[in-house]
């Protein structure tokens, strides 16, 4: 059910940035045409350079003319590009953010209540927060003050809390919006409702049943033109920091009490805050890490194509070393009684032979072993590309004997006719409904931070080779290190009878 938006302004920091060009700008277009946004709600762009308000919507209109190929409604168009405005706030003008406070206050053009999405780099958000505080543009005497951080909130824990102190002089915690898109996802969503809505689940969810969990995100794409970017951060800053460990909070955090914000974040709080740090002296029995050589991928219309290595693209740009992993896994342990004794092993790698995020649970042996062959239940909550679950059991093969198969159950999520909405459309509507549910806490980011920067250490302090496996491949089998079992593998996303590896 929609919930009441009040009018407000979204002020859009970054907003000629490439995420909003891709994401920000063409959702709230979809979300104007949806009948989501409130007749009296205004966007307001920030940027460094003069641009007349027409120069601005025609900029506008090619974002959208890009995203949206087949077209869109004239009249969504007009109403979408009327209820946009533009502000320059060139750095060099130390009055900047008291002019900007001028505009705003035409209560006319611009609801007074004011949602502030940081689109702008991370170095940015704790001098924007000052200067608008500064400027009296937090105060909530009277309306409404939100700001949306987006990622990465700090690179480390001492960094985060740094922005954590920085940012709360000017604001409350109830006014801070720290994103993480993965949980804007409609999939990742449905993990909580896959167990908490069905009764199916939740008496096997425990180490009585469950023998291990992964959580993948593999990717086909290698870094791109994004080298520097990702030399300075690697995989398991970027993608398990985040948008792993808030997967894992979600597989395996307790009921919350209500479906409230509040509730929510306590349940992933407690959870993070109960994964066991990996003792410094074992990391590398109980995480891995890798890079991709040159190999061959297979790209969109089916057909392989050759690709450099990391090291090699690297080169290019004119660095010639670098131990930043491409591939990274971890074995981690949730301390408490749900959980005792089950490996999650949570794992992320660019340039593989396939692209897809998915939640695999391996249930242990059954009671009744009728052969060698006979495999384990696996449970699937594929995120993407394709939204599903799929359970895996075994069955009798029709005939004289007795023997068993097993039998894929493969529930697609999405059906047709269904909405498909971006994570950033979510995301967007909850910042202007006030609900943060799908936004982090300081304390899950804090937790967050504190379980990965040992290993970051580590690893950074670890000058030997890095292991290389061939772009386009699987796993490479070195990282088997970390299971805890002999009988444990990778699981990959469609194959049917899992322990064919
Ligand atoms: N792109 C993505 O898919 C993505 C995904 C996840 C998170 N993020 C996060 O989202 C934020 C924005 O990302 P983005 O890719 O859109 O960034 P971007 O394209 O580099 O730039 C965002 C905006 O920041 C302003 N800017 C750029 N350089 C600046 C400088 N030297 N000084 C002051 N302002 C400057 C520019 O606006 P003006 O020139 O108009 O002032 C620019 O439009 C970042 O925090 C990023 O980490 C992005």
């Amino acid at each position: 059910m929609a919930k009441k938006i009040d009018p407000c302004t979204l002020v859009l920091f970054g907003a000629s940035g490439n995420l909003s060009r891709v994401k920000l700008m063409p959702g709230l277009f979809r979300l104007d045409a949806a009948g989501r946004l409130p007749d009296h709600m205004a966007i307001l762009s920030v940027g460094r350079g003069e641009v007349s308000r027409e120069a601005w919507q025609a900029d506008i209109k090619s974002m959208l003319d890009a995203k949206f190929k087949n077209g869109y409604d004239k009249a969504v168009f007009d109403r979408f590009i009327a209820r946009n405005h533009y502000h320059a706030n060139p750095p060099t003008d130390p009055n900047a953010f008291n002019k900007m406070k001028t505009s705003l206050s035409d209560a006319n053009v611009f609801p007074q209540n004011l949602a502030y999405f940081l689109s702008v780099r991370p170095t940015d958000f704790a001098p924007i927060v000052e200067q608008l505080s500064g400027a009296g543009l937090l105060d909530e005497s009277k309306y409404w003050r939100r700001v949306l951080i987006e990622k990465p909130f700090g690179t480390n824990l001492p960094s985060a809390q740094a922005l954590q102190t920085s940012i709360t002089k000017h604001l409350k915690e109830s006014q801070i919006y720290r994103i993480d898109h993965y949980l804007g996802k409609s999939a990742l969503q449905n993990i909580m409702l896959t167990r908490f809505a069905n009764t199916m689940f939740e008496p096997i969810w425990n180490n009585q049943y469950i023998d291990h969990v992964q959580i993948t995100n593999n990717e086909i794409l290698g870094v791109g033109d994004r080298t520097e970017f990702y030399n300075n951060t690697g995989a398991l800053r970027d993608m398990v920091q985040s948008h792993l460990l808030q997967t894992l909070a979600l597989v395996a955090m307790e009921k919350p009490k209500d479906l409230s914000p509040d509730s929510i974040r306590a349940e992933k709080i407690k959870l993070l805050e109960s994964i066991r740090p990996l003792p410094v002296n074992e990391i590398h029995k109980n995480a891995f890490r890798a890079q991709y050589a040159a190999g061959r991928v297979c790209v969109a219309d089916g057909h392989g194509e050759n690709v450099a290595g990391y090291l090699d693209e690297l080169a290019r740009d004119g660095v010639t070393e670098s131990v930043t992993e491409t591939y990274a896994a971890l074995k981690l342990f949730i301390d408490n009684p749900r959980w005792k004794g089950v490996p999650f092993y949570v794992r992320t790698a660019k340039r593989m032979h396939e692209g897809n995020t998915a939640v695999s649970i391996r249930f242990k042996k059954a009671p009744m072993q009728l052969n060698n062959e006979q495999h384990q239940n696996w449970l699937t909550l594929n995120i993407q590309p394709r939204e599903c679950i799929k359970m895996e059991i075994e069955s009798k093969i029709p005939g004289l004997d007795i023997a068993t198969r097993t039998l894929s159950i493969d529930g697609p999520q999405r059906q047709q006719g269904d909405e498909s909405i971006d994570s950033y459309e979510s995301l967007l509507l909850n910042l202007m409904e006030g609900d943060s549910s799908l936004y982090l806490h300081i304390s899950e980011v804090e937790a967050q931070w504190r379980l990965i920067d040992p290993i970051v250490k580590a690893w950074a302090e670890d000058k030997s080779s890095v292991h290389q496996y061939r772009a386009g491949n699987r796993d490479p089998e070195e990282s088997s290190v970390i299971f805890d079992s002999k009988d444990q593998f990778w699981r990959y996303s469609i194959e049917l009878g899992g322990d064919k590896h």
